[in-house]
């Protein structure tokens, strides 16, 4: 088996300044739609403060990146998805799906935080 991990930390700040400079939060502001899809936001848009919930999702793409980058090289955020409340990593690339992918989201003040964890089994003689 082999393990690797990816951790990110993004600035809530940082990501309210970019989809706020591109209209505000919505389903259809440009910087919104570059990075995620409709399913993985919908529950986090309509919130009265969704930037927090934006950054973490944010970090765990990048953090997702970080973690499968001995196995791929991934530049794409869209081809990674983290679905759910309880948030579950789906990527688009079906040759990695027998990689197993945990991630989990903190946020607090003005920091919100990912870590990915991706487990291989390998094939050994015994
Ligand atoms: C799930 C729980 C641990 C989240 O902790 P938190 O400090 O409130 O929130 P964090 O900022 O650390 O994490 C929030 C993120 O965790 C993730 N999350 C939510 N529920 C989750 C769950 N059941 N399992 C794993 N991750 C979860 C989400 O991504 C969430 O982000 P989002 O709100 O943007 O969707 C907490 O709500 C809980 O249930 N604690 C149980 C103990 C308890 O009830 N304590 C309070 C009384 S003292």
């Amino acid at each position: 088996m082999k393990q690797t991990c990816g951790v990110d930390i993004v600035h809530i700040p940082r990501i309210k300044k970019l989809v706020e400079k591109h209209g505000g939060p919505s389903l259809e502001n440009p910087f919104i739609k570059r990075v995620f899809s409709k399913e993985e936001i919908a529950h986090i848009i309509d919130r009265k403060d969704p930037y927090p919930g934006l950054a973490g999702r944010f970090a765990a793409k990048e953090a997702v990146i970080k973690a499968l980058n001995p196995f791929k090289k991934i530049a794409d955020l869209k081809s990674i998805k983290i679905k759910g409340k309880v948030p579950k990593v789906e990527l688009k690339d079906n040759k990695l799906s027998k990689l197993g992918i945990s991630v989990s989201i903190s946020h607090d003040g003005d920091y919100a935080i990912a870590l990915v964890v991706v487990t291989v089994l390998i094939k050994t003689d015994r």
